[in-house]
């Protein structure tokens, strides 16, 4: 073991277990995974813990409304997330839920430490409480006004306009979302985590160099605003960990959260005979990271290093913010449609594509990060396959076809490989800094050098004539050098392509001991191909399924319902009948029609993915219900004013309204 390996503990946050993961998570994980593979691939002991976040009243809620125990629901989105992220590469050492065990024994052990330091206040408080559902509602279940800058329709707990936290009861004019009534005031005992005790240790931390600037002046400003005690129980019925000393208490959710990095550490410390206190203890040296969004600084930074600090353990060695995914430079928005699911990109496309792409964006700084869609097509095609495989695919065939699979003896341009290598100390240094973007310039910069070289050389023209046939074998060993050093400064990033170059290349490892090796005399297997283009088609083939059909299928067990909607949002939906006038193939889409719909007082083009069940002359004259206030939105093709409905189990079975339904243009549909 050399001297200098470090221990580093890794945490994503730990997804919700009430929804399916999607492209806005996968940032984070894809950023911790390819900072982790640099890590082992460096040689370090680097372990990297997740898990789901399985407690709450929206999960124990969901299970209700399916029929199913709360357990039986975890399991199932469990399943779904671990799935999704190991079709994205992830590579967890372990990934637990926060409802085990080892998280329960963590959850009351930092507790009672707390409790026994005086870190705890037990106060009667009045809280909303929804007189229909009989229910104390958590904070995602009220809406009102933000007490702090007044915007309207925030949630209970802190205000997405200007970031400020706050008690539920201080919402102006609150409103029950689970059954709209107007909540009442009801007391009940609640336990605190006394924050404001630790203001001069986190005013202390904060500035300790763990966070990124931005990060640290954000926590200077709401630590001079001054640190109010934080609810970290909730009354039964709940679903979490009851609280050892109060019976019918639970432990907020978001108490054993984060602890439930210790308790998913626990178990891969239990499978693989390692210490947990190595790691945990105050005085350890071992690192711990956690990367999160910025939507959780709070958390992360203020109680979680309070409580950790109170409870006599280490507190992380940094906290690492990225900012949130755009696509095409908005929000990503259910309403819009473009909230892609994992699943759904891994349906359609290579999972390396978008780890590569994020790459290309990531940087140390808590930026968002557009997942522009056409510079993601542009910069996979010209970056990965039009620089980097290139290399390989211009060169590997003469070792195959005129040198019976053998890279010769000598480099044709040695200088060029010590270049390349001569550039991991700079590499190297960019992924440890998270500056993702920086590192993978570097790495086509010099593909870029390798390429052109290759192009002066020009073996191709070299191998047609027997005099000058010997010297395409130098060139060719070099290019593979050169194309051997860039996977491995690629490997954090595109994990499965270094598999495929390490089974070309017949090499064990391209982890960085590797560094100084040149394959020379040495064969190789013939080349197949690497990575394929990606197609616009492709990635509209993605994003349709959700922009533009919305089918209403049997849903597959576990699926997670969607937010609950009241009766009042849902009479905003103007449903209409309409009559199909025309209807038409749109060139370049597979999947949609181009319609027009009579309304009885006017006309309306509507964009519709129903091609795959209807052949356009076949709609000519039926009816079909639509959305008539849907917002125009504007799509590829053209503006779309509306949304077809139809039902059916999906491809050709989208069902529409006969033609002679009875119903009218125009009716509305209540
Ligand atoms: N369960 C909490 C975290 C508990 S950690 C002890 C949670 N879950 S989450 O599912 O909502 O989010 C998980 C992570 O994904 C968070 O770090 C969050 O910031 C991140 N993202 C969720 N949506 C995102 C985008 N659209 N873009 C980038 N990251 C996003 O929060
Ligand atoms: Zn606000």
């Amino acid at each position: 073991m050399p001297s200098d390996q470090r221990t580093i503990l890794v945490t994503s946050a730990l997804p919700y277990a009430n929804g399916s993961i999607h492209l806005g998570h996968m940032l984070e994980y894809i950023q911790t995974d390819i900072w982790v593979r640099f890590q082992k691939q460096s040689g370090h002991r680097c372990i990297y813990v997740c898990a789901d976040d399985a407690h709450g009243t929206a999960i124990m809620l969901r299970a209700e409304t399916m029929n199913q125990t709360p357990e039986a629901l975890i399991a199932d989105v469990k399943r779904e997330h671990e799935a999704d992220f190991a079709g994205f590469q992830i590579g967890f050492d372990h990934y637990s839920s926060t409802h085990t065990e080892a998280n329960r024994h963590y959850a009351e052990l930092i507790y009672t430490r707390v409790r026994d330091a005086g870190g705890i206040a037990v106060k009667t408080i009045s809280q909303l409480y929804d007189p229909e559902k009989q229910l104390f509602l958590a904070d995602r279940y009220v809406k009102g006004g933000c007490p702090q800058c007044g915007a309207d329709d925030q949630y209970g707990d802190n205000c997405e306009a200007c970031g400020a936290t706050y008690q539920a009861a201080e919402l102006k004019d609150p409103k029950s979302t689970l059954s709209g009534a107007t909540p009442i005031l009801k007391d009940s005992e609640h336990l605190f985590f006394e924050l404001g005790q630790h203001t001069e240790f986190l005013r202390q931390w904060t500035r300790s160099g763990r966070l990124q600037p931005e990060v640290a002046n954000k926590l200077t400003e709401w630590i001079d605003g001054g640190l109010r005690s934080w609810d970290i129980s909730r009354d039964a019925p709940y679903f979490g960990f009851e609280v050892p000393d109060h019976p019918g208490t639970y432990f907020y959710v978001w108490l054993d959260a984060p602890i439930g990095y210790m308790g998913a550490f626990q178990e891969w410390c239990d499978a693989n005979q390692f210490d947990f206190d190595s790691v945990w203890s105050a005085d350890s040296d071992a690192e711990v990271y956690h990367f999160i969004g910025k939507d959780i600084v709070n958390f992360h930074c203020l109680f979680w290093p309070a409580m950790l600090h109170q409870a006599q353990f280490r507190t992380p060695t940094g906290v690492n913010v990225h900012g949130f995914v755009t696509v095409d430079g908005r929000k990503m928005s259910k309403s819009r449609g473009t909230f892609i699911k994992a699943r759904t990109y891994l349906d359609q496309l290579d999972p390396e594509y978008l780890r590569y792409y994020f790459a290309t964006k990531l940087s140390a700084r808590v930026e968002d990060i557009d997942l522009s869609l056409e510079d993601f097509v542009q910069k996979v095609n010209s970056d990965l396959v039009g620089k980097l495989v290139n290399i390989a695919s211009r060169t590997a065939g003469f070792i195959t076809k005129r040198f019976d699979g053998q890279l010769g003896p000598e480099l044709a341009h040695p200088e060029l490989i010590d270049r390349i290598r001569a550039q991991a100390p700079a590499i190297q240094a960019a992924y440890e800094a998270r500056e993702f973007a920086k590192a993978t310039r570097e790495i086509m910069t010099l593909a870029d050098e390798v390429n052109a070289w290759i192009a002066d050389e020009a073996p191709w023209t070299l191998a047609k004539s027997d005099d000058t046939v010997a010297q395409v074998q130098p060139i060719c060993t070099t290019a593979l050098n050169a194309f051997r050093l860039l996977t491995l400064y690629l490997k954090p990033v595109l994990p499965s392509l270094a598999e495929r170059v390490g089974e070309f290349l017949n090499v064990s490892s391209l982890d960085y001991d590797t560094l100084d090796d040149t394959l020379l005399n040495h064969s190789i297997s013939p080349f197949k191909a690497l990575m394929t283009r990606l197609e616009m088609s492709d990635v509209e083939a993605m994003i349709q399924p959700t922009e533009d059909v919305v089918e209403v299928k049997a849903a597959p067990a576990g699926e997670p319902l969607e937010a609950e909607c009241t009766l009042d949002d849902f009479t905003k939906v103007d449903l209409r009948v309409a009559r199909i006038q025309a209807a038409e193939s749109v060139e370049g889409a597979d999947k949609l029609l181009k319609l027009t719909l009579d309304l009885g007082t006017e006309t309306r083009t509507v964009f519709s993915g129903i091609k795959h069940a209807y052949d356009p002359d076949q709609l000519i004259g039926r009816h079909t219900v639509m959305i008539a206030n849907l917002a125009p939105r504007k799509m590829k093709f053209g503006v779309s004013e509306g949304m077809v409905l139809a039902a059916g189990p999906g491809g050709t079975e989208i069902y529409l309204l006969e033609a002679d339904s009875g119903a009218q243009p125009g009716q509305r549909i209540r």
